[in-house]
Order: structure tokens, then sequence, then C-alpha cells
């Protein structure tokens, strides 16, 4: 069955959020595998958005990331890659629709809530880094 990789960021934490986003996968019917609450290392943080670090937002982001504890969570389920990133919405509030976590819950692009992994192979190489590489990358 399919895996991915979901992370409730430092905002969604704050603000009271994990709840609801893990009653949103439950309900459709998830299996939600594994779940650690960390605040994420620099290094950790940087390897996530390494396919981002050229680009002129990714202090900021590696800032916001680390700031808090998230929730890195893996679930499972048919097709969850691209459902789950339906489910999420999109990156640009104004492309986000009401109904998606981000189009109910989120307001900036930077500050959005929820991560989740954009393909299968993303997915492999997030939940090896955020679970079988956490305590490498730690040390
Ligand atoms: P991206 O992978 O494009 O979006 P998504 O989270 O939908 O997969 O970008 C990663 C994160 O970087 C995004 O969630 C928010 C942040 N970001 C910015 O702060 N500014 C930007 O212009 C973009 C594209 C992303
Ligand atoms: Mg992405």
């Amino acid at each position: 069955m399919e895996k991915t990789f979901l992370m409730v960021k430092p905002d969604g934490v704050k603000r009271g959020l994990i709840g609801e986003i893990i009653s949103r996968f439950e309900n459709k019917g998830y299996t939600l595998n594994r779940l650690e609450m960390v605040t994420p290392s620099v290094e950790v943080a940087e390897a996530h958005y390494a396919e981002h670090k050229e680009k002129p937002f990714f202090g900021e982001l590696v800032e916001f990331l680390t700031s808090g504890p998230v929730v890195a969570m893996e679930w499972e389920g048919e097709d969850i890659v691209a459902v789950s990133r339906l489910m999420i919405g999109k990156t640009k509030p104004l492309d986000a629709q009401p109904g998606t976590i981000r189009g109910d819950f989120a307001s900036t692009m930077s500050q959005n809530v929820i991560h989740g992994s954009d393909s299968v192979d993303s997915a492999e190489r997030e939940l090896a880094l955020w679970f079988a590489g956490v305590a490498s990358h730690v040390s």
C-alpha cells in the first residue's frame, strides 16, 4: 500500500490544529503508521527542503520549520500521495480551495500549516529522513 509523509508545521501545532488535521486523514480512511513530535534541527529542515535551497525564501523557510515542534507522520492508503495533496490544497493562498486544509486554515504562503510529499519518490526520501534517518541527523 502507498505511503506518504505528512507533517503539521510549527504554525499548525501552535494554533492547536493537530487533532483537526489528523481527523481529516482518519475520516478519509487512511492509516496512521508512525507519529513523532519533534523540533527539527537545521540539518533536517535543510535536507527536507533541499529542492528549494537556491530559492530566495529558503532561509526564512528553514527558520520557520525549526521555530518549534512539528508533528511528523507516516500515513498509508490507496493513492495517498496524490489524494493527500488534494486534501492539503495548493501552496498559493489564492489557489487553495475552501474545503482543503490550507484553504480552510492558512492565509499566507510562508506559514501554511501542513506539508505533504509531492510524489512517491519524495515520500520515500522524506520518510527515510524523518524516521529512519532521524537518529543519525540528531546525534
Ligand atoms: P513548495 O514545495 O513549492 O510547496 P508545497 O508545500 O505546497 O509542496 O514550497 C515549500 C514551502 O515553501 C511551502 O509550503 C511554503 C514555502 N514557500 C514560500 O515561503 N514562498 C514561496 O514562494 C514558495 C513557492 C514556497
Ligand atoms: Mg513541496
